[in-house]
């Protein structure tokens, strides 16, 4: 049976950070339950389309899900489980601000279903939390990431490095903070300058030099090697974890290719197999997402049969971001099997029966050897 998991995404922000090009909004003056309401409409359309599953996982998404009071997150919980019901071993989690991270808020969370959290600490130094235009402190770093300790038995960590000014003793002092609060996965993400953001206007005008991909590279391997020293494998690109039993539920169902359901403003969905899978976009902004579901229960602006080969690309694509790789597909006619077998003889992939992976080698390079592999 293929697995079933909802991404729930909530799109306002207090303040928006100038590196974030997300489907986010600022959230004064918004209609908190306008959007609520609207959101738990969608998953009633979408039940009625799929009634007989049970869920893997939940995952609230953002934008910023933990300025929503507790209550309506237990709200649109507690209607899943009513309508789907869980996986004995559901995961449920919720991508939090350090500084939405008060110890009775927690709390709170994990009585209303919340049974993992995701924090966007970024950084444990004011110095680089500055440098990436966040509004939170160090401070708040900490003690966000001390009371989910307390709190949750599964705690992820969000941190960006290869910031412009950054160097490598800095990144490694963030890793080992992170360790020594023995959270459970640790998501090391790049600094990447999306187009249209607030940092891309800056690098735009020389205000801001990203460092350049051969030491961005540097920080990639150095960052693999410390997580790995500290416990934290990796298996995935961006992601490493204490134990198999902490890798994200959720987020392996986007790199295994399996069913997620995508409700709120601008959220994506995948069902099906290969050779019948759907892609659905909603609507982007909130109050357009609201007016669509006041209609007519759904608001989707994309509903789509994939063809075979651009869902057989997809397929690859993500699994192979995984270190486990992914099975090959019969007859899936994108894989350049030529260059396949020239680049299992450079030894940056490896094939094992049925299954092909990056090797160590390759996985820096891994969208290039992506791109190579795929015609
Ligand atoms: C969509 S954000 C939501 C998390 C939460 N609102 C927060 O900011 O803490 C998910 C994660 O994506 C990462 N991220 C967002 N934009 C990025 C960028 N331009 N480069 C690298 N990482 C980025 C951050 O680590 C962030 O925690
Ligand atoms: S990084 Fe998080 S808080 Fe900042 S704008 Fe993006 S979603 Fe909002």
């Amino acid at each position: 049976m293929r697995k079933l998991g909802l991404y729930i995404h909530w799109p306002y922000c207090a303040k928006i950070c100038p590196y974030c090009d997300f489907n986010i909004y600022r959230a004064r003056g918004r209609d908190v339950d306008g959007l609520v309401a609207a959101i738990k409409t969608e998953i009633l359309k979408w039940h009625s389309k799929m009634p007989s599953r049970k869920l893997t996982s939940i995952f609230f998404g953002g934008g910023t899900p933990s300025l929503l009071l507790p209550s309506k997150i237990g709200e649109i919980i507690t209607l899943c489980e009513k309508l789907w019901g869980f996986e004995d071993d559901v995961e449920i989690t919720l991508e939090t601000n350090p500084d939405d991270a008060a110890i009775d808020k927690l709390k709170w969370f994990k009585k209303v279903g919340i049974n993992r959290l995701s924090l966007g600490v970024q950084c444990f130094s004011d110095n680089g939390l500055k440098e990436l235009g966040r509004f939170h402190s160090a401070a708040d770093s900490f003690n966000a990431t001390e009371n989910a300790r307390k709190i949750f038995d599964n705690v992820s960590i969000d941190i960006i490095y290869a910031r412009p000014n950054q160097n490598l003793d800095e990144m490694q002092q963030d890793f080992i903070i992170a360790s020594e609060f023995d959270v459970d996965h640790i998501s090391p993400y790049q600094l990447t300058i999306e187009p249209e953001t607030a940092f891309a206007r800056k690098a735009a005008r020389g205000a801001l030099i990203p460092k350049p991909d051969d030491e961005a590279g540097e920080f990639y391997d150095l960052a693999g090697k410390i997580l790995d020293e500290l416990g934290y494998k990796q298996y995935e690109i961006s992601n490493h974890a204490k134990s198999p039993d902490k890798f994200s539920k959720h987020n392996l169902i986007y790199w295994q290719s399996q069913d997620f359901i995508g409700i709120g403003p601008g959220a994506h969905g995948r069902l099906g197999g290969v050779e019948d899978r759907i892609a659905t976009l909603n609507h982007l902004r909130p109050d357009e997402y609201i007016t669509a579901i006041n209609k007519t229960a759904t608001a989707t602006i994309e509903y789509e049969k994939l063809s075979g080969s651009d869902a057989a690309r997809e397929y690859y694509l993500m699994g192979l971001r995984l270190n486990n790789g992914c099975a090959l597909l019969m007859n899936d006619g994108v894989l350049n099997h030529e260059k396949l077998s020239t680049l299992i003889d450079d030894g940056y992939i490896a094939k094992d029966g049925n299954i092909i992976k990056i090797t160590d080698n390759g996985r820096k390079f891994a969208n290039y050897i992506v791109s190579q592999i795929l015609d």
